[in-house]
């Protein structure tokens, strides 16, 4: 368990799965992000039991005051380059724009650094997430690459963008206690 100011980071459960379901079948918290495909529980059953196995991957359900609310984790991890990618929702959005996301992004940006002993930890957003790119920046992210026209929605193609944190930056900012 990870705990940050207010969040905290779990194992992500069984019991957790009916959540991503609803969740996945949310146009706003899809916007820019999850699957394009409608999700179901034998899909999401068999994401849970192969991302258990996969040694490149570390997920995390996220609650704030016993409620679960999202997850994040990490993807990609690549041990001979020492990074990762990492990503991260809420998918009860009566909780967005309260800083939850950035208190989910640090404290598993400082596990990250300080237990998977990772040096860049970068991250894919597609350019129009103003809410989310505002968050990640405001947790020490940088952007660092536009990749034009790379996926479409919204029946449009649409930018995304990599940011990323060294973890020399991250050692020279000010820490939360996450
Ligand atoms: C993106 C997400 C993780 C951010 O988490 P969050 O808890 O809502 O965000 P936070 O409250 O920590 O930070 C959001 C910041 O963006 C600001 N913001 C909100 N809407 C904004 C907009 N349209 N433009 C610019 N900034 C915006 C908020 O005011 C806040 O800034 P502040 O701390 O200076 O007040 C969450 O909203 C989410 O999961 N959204 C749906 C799925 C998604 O897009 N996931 C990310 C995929 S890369």
């Amino acid at each position: 368990m990870l705990k940050g100011e207010r969040v905290v980071l779990r194992p992500i459960e069984p019991e957790h799965l009916p959540n991503y379901i609803r969740w996945f079948a949310d146009q706003d918290v899809l916007a820019f992000f999850g699957p394009y495909r409608p999700m179901n529980l034998a899909q999401e059953q068999a994401w849970y039991e192969s991302q258990n196995k996969d040694r490149e991957t570390v997920n995390f359900a996220c609650e704030y005051e016993g409620q679960h609310i999202g997850g994040g984790g990490f993807s990609r991890l690549n041990h001979a380059h020492q990074s990762a990618e990492v990503g991260l929702f809420i998918g009860e959005k009566s909780f967005w724009d309260q800083g939850l996301g950035q208190d989910m992004l640090t404290t598993l940006v400082s596990y990250g650094f300080d237990y998977l002993n990772l040096h860049r930890i970068y991250l894919r957003v597609f350019a129009e997430n103003q809410r989310a790119i505002h968050a990640y920046e405001k947790v020490g992210f940088i952007p660092e690459g536009r990749f034009r026209e790379a996926e479409w929605r919204h029946g449009r193609w649409q930018d995304l963008l990599y940011m990323s944190v060294l973890r020399h930056e991250w050692q020279g900012k000010p820490q939360s206690s996450a």
